[in-house]
């Protein structure tokens, strides 16, 4: 593993779920983290969780909405820490909804938090770099239904749709200013936020497994290893790209008979 002593990251939505489990990996490898997050409690908890094994963590509260947001963390990181090396969008809204039933506030509520909030720190970032000239690395977490469309997640697809588009424009605009710019597509993932939006019932639970031949749930912790990989130098000549992680999920669809179907259990267990 790279070592990251010396970096300095932000992480919006980093008080649960893969954002939290992603400001413990950058921590453990050494790096100092800002923290961004619309609940003081979680980022409290991830600031103490990372100082009990000597992390330093900087929490600052506020919704990735307000453009505002963006420019307060880009300011306290470097009265903090002294510069920004990069950041990883992992702040969210989702939750399910027929298309015809949802409300336009519905709809603006998750394009505002999946698409805006992305966009204000993804441009607060990049032009603290380019004004430091430091090169740095970017990565949003966006979600395989952003190509492959998805029912009931109409608002939550457009918008990560537009965080991939965006991702690749910006990557061949910013790659002369050493800037990499990326994405990371979980599939899903064993996180509080996910579970009650997506997955609340047993029976959607089961549903959900059942659409991934991996028959299995991501860990926080190997989607946020992934995302500290698209930081680091190992991934130099990335940019533009979505690094899916969907345990197989996007691939199709059982069509052909049981024989080729996985067997349950721990098909494409990390430790097996
Ligand atoms: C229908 C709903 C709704 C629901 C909210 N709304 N929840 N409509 N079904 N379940 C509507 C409200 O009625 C309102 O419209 C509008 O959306 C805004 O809702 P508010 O509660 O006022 O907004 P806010 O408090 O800002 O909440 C934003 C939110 C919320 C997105 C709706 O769920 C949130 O903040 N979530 C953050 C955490 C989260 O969702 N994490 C999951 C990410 S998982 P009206 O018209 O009534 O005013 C993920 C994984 C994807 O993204 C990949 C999977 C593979």
């Amino acid at each position: 593993m790279t070592s990251k002593a010396g970096k300095v990251y932000i992480v919006t939505g980093g008080g649960t779920g893969i954002g939290r489990a992603t400001v413990l990996q950058l921590v453990s490898e050494g790096a100092s983290v800002t923290v961004v997050g619309r609940r003081l409690e979680p980022l409290d908890s991830v600031v103490t969780e990372a100082a009990s094994s000597g992390g330093d963590v900087l929490a600052v509260q506020g919704d990735v909405r307000d453009p505002a947001t963006a420019h307060t963390a880009v300011e306290r990181t470097l009265e903090r820490f002294g510069g920004i090396d990069g950041l990883v969008s992992s702040a969210a809204g989702n939750f399910v909804s027929p298309a015809e039933k949802l409300s336009d506030n519905g709809w603006k509520a998750v394009v505002d938090i999946v698409l805006n909030g992305t966009w204000y720190f993804v441009s607060a970032v990049a032009r603290e770099l380019i004004r430091t000239e430091r090169p740095g690395a970017i990565v949003s977490i966006v979600a395989t239904y952003a190509w492959t469309g998805h029912p009931g997640t109409v608002h939550s697809a457009a918008a990560k749709a537009g965080v991939v588009t965006m991702t690749r424009t910006l990557a061949a605009e910013w790659a002369r200013y050493g800037i990499r710019v990326n994405c990371l597509a979980p599939g899903p993932t064993e996180t509080e936020g996910a579970g009650a939006a997506l997955w609340a019932t047993q029976g959607q639970r089961e549903s959900v497994l059942a659409s991934v031949p991996m028959r299995r749930f991501a860990s926080p912790e190997e989607i946020a290893d992934l995302a500290s990989l698209m930081l680091s130098d190992r991934t130099s000549y990335v940019t533009g790209e979505v690094l899916t992680a969907d345990g197989g999920q996007s691939l199709g669809r059982q069509i052909y008979g049981e024989a080729v179907a996985p067997s349950a259990g721990r098909a494409g267990s990390r430790d097996a």
